[in-house]
């Protein structure tokens, strides 16, 4: 049986990107069967909706799905419900990818393009593992009126204890396949949902004795980003905290052009993404670097598929392509996004 790869194109830079991933799978050989769905503003223009029954449907049958990236200044009059953005949201929360995974890890070669000093960028590769279905930004939401009169907004921060175990799991089973040291950041000097954070990490280190577990609070966290990258190994956190550290660690790794990432469920089902998104000021122009979406269908293969072997050589055959001197435009390069991918697919 192939395995169905849903591509999800998108806006702006987003089919560019998407179409040179795409280009990549079909190379590796595997048994692949690729079905495409408008998402985003695209969805919008062609249904009404950015996340179509249509397009849903085909998430749900595939075996993992490939994202471009969603979003226009075009569709900023809309109401909030028909924002291409919300397609992404949609599609976490249908499919009940509640893990993130963002690898940051500097290509050699690519050391001036990171904002830290060349020495300090070279020693990271780190992967942080960030929940993304909880938190304050899925808690109890309200406006109101304080005792002083004054207006007042709430986010309830919340969770429970099944879903700090079920991602602690991935943080444990990530630190497994990489170096052995899982790093959970919180913030429980002073935040109860950090107490039961930590306690329930904690709990489930028990099944990990192979995995040295250190805790770290989120302020410091984010300064030893900066400091001192190459300590870490995988970092666990919560929704709001990996929101912030995982944008801080991928500036450190160098250019949005370079990094992917993996939303994942409990049953294997994935979506893969580029970290950037649509790009709006170089959409159209063959610009965009398409590293970061080759290296989420790297993910896919790892993640989804089981194809550990061929989401290695496509990681290889990237570093290679840089190491050889290939660069678009982001990283003071002039080549295209074909081109780029041109010179991936000669190393395959
Ligand atoms: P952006 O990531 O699209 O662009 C930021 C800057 O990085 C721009 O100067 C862009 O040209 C550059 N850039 C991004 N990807 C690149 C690539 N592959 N190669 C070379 N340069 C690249 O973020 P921005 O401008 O804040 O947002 C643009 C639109 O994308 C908005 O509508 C936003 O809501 C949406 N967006 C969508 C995401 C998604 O689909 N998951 C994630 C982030 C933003
Ligand atoms: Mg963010």
């Amino acid at each position: 049986m192939p395995h169905l790869i849903a591509v999800l194109p998108g806006d702006g830079i987003g089919p560019e990107v998407a179409a040179e991933a795409r280009r990549v799978l079909e190379a590796t050989g595997l048994d692949l069967v690729f079905e495409e769905a408008p998402v985003g503003g695209a969805a919008y223009d062609a249904a009404g909706h950015p996340l179509p029954p249509a397009t849903l449907d085909l998430a749900h049958r595939a075996d993992a799905i490939l994202f471009g990236a969603v979003g226009d200044a075009r569709y900023d009059g809309l109401e909030r419900a028909l924002r291409p953005e919300q397609a992404i949201l949609g599609l976490r929360k249908e499919l009940g990818l509640f893990a993130n995974l963002r690898p940051a890890k500097l290509f050699n070669g690519l050391e001036d393009a990171s904002a830290l000093r060349p020495e300090i960028a070279a020693t990271i590769d780190l992967v942080i593992v960030r929940e993304l279905t909880g938190d304050v930004y899925f808690g109890l939401k309200s406006r109101g009126t304080s005792a002083e009169g004054l207006r007042e907004g709430r986010d309830l921060m919340r969770y429970d204890e099944a879903e700090v175990a079920r991602i602690a799991r991935v943080g444990f089973e990530t630190a497994r396949t990489r170096g052995s040291r899982l790093c959970s950041v919180d913030k429980a000097n002073v935040l109860e949902t950090s107490q039961l954070w930590r306690d329930v990490v904690i709990e489930v280190a028990a099944d990990y004795p192979d995995v040295a577990l250190t805790h770290m609070y989120v302020d410091n966290a984010a300064m030893q980003l900066v400091r001192d990258p190459g300590q870490f190994d995988v970092i666990v956190t919560g929704n709001l905290f990996g929101d912030i550290l995982s944008d801080q660690a991928s500036m450190c790794a160098g250019s949005i052009g370079m990094l992917p990432s993996a939303a994942l469920g409990a049953t294997g089902k994935g979506l893969y993404e580029p970290i950037h998104g649509s790009a709006p000021d170089i959409a159209g122009q063959g610009k965009a670097n398409p590293c970061a979406a080759i290296l989420s269908a790297a993910m896919l293969l790892r993640h989804s598929l089981g194809e550990a072997a061929a989401a290695d050589r496509i990681e290889a055959a990237v570093a290679a392509a840089i190491a050889g001197g290939a660069r678009t435009a982001d990283l003071g390069g002039n080549l295209s996004t074909r081109g780029m991918a041109d010179r991936i697919l000669a190393g395959l």
